[in-house]
């Protein structure tokens, strides 16, 4: 069986499986963190409505079911990895979210894996946070998920451009703005509000 097949199968069974709430995917750390207690808390809270998250993959295709009660947008530059995303979206760099949605309209970016995984020039990251910054609502939610490993991080996290528009947050059920998610991939989770 030719590994393209198995990963198709394995991704038809995902898609089938996870409705009756049976998950065949391997978690790690990080991703159990991320849908445990970041998807929890978003969910929890009521004041969390209209909610982006940033770049789709087969692990992530049930997210939209998760979040079916809210205003849920995906983003996703690739159009393969699109397949993966809700009906509410938007396939398009995330560079460009300021001509996607208005100034202050979001209540929370879920910007997980895109830093380093695509999106890695200074200019590109710059003009992403800017963006999110505008269509954020004032104190809306950034949870940013990165890999602090050489491959992963082209810029140490204090030089990027543009998160100098957002406060730290020391996210509620964690108890904290920075998260050590995962030892084995370097895994952050770092939470900001729109300053
Ligand atoms: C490692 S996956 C992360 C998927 C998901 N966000 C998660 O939580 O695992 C990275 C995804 O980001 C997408 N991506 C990379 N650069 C992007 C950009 N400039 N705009 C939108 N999506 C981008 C890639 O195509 C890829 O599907």
């Amino acid at each position: 069986m030719s590994h393209g097949f198995a990963k198709q199968i394995r991704i038809g069974l995902h898609r089938n499986l996870i409705r009756f709430g049976i998950d065949i995917r391997k978690k790690r750390a990080d991703r159990k963190i991320l849908e445990q207690v970041v998807f929890a808390e978003l969910l929890r809270d009521s004041s969390m409505q209209r909610i982006l998250f940033v770049g789709c993959a087969w692990y992530t295709l049930h997210y939209p079911r998760i979040f079916k009660d809210r205003e849920f947008t995906t983003m996703e530059l690739c159009p393969t990895e699109s397949r993966y995303g809700a009906p509410r979206h938007i396939c398009d760099t995330c560079e460009n979210i300021d001509e996607h949605f208005d100034e202050g309209s979001l209540d929370a970016v879920v910007f997980n894996g895109v830093y380093g995984f695509g999106l890695n020039t200074m200019d590109a990251l710059q003009r992403t946070h800017e963006g999110i910054h505008r269509a954020l609502r004032p104190q809306g939610l950034l949870v940013y998920g990165w890999n602090d490993t050489p491959d992963r991080a082209p810029f140490p996290f204090e030089q990027l451009r543009g998160m100098e528009l957002f406060r730290p947050y020391t996210f509620p059920p964690l108890g904290k703005s920075i998260v050590e998610s995962d030892a084995k991939n370097r895994h952050r989770f770092h939470f900001f509000t729109a300053a």
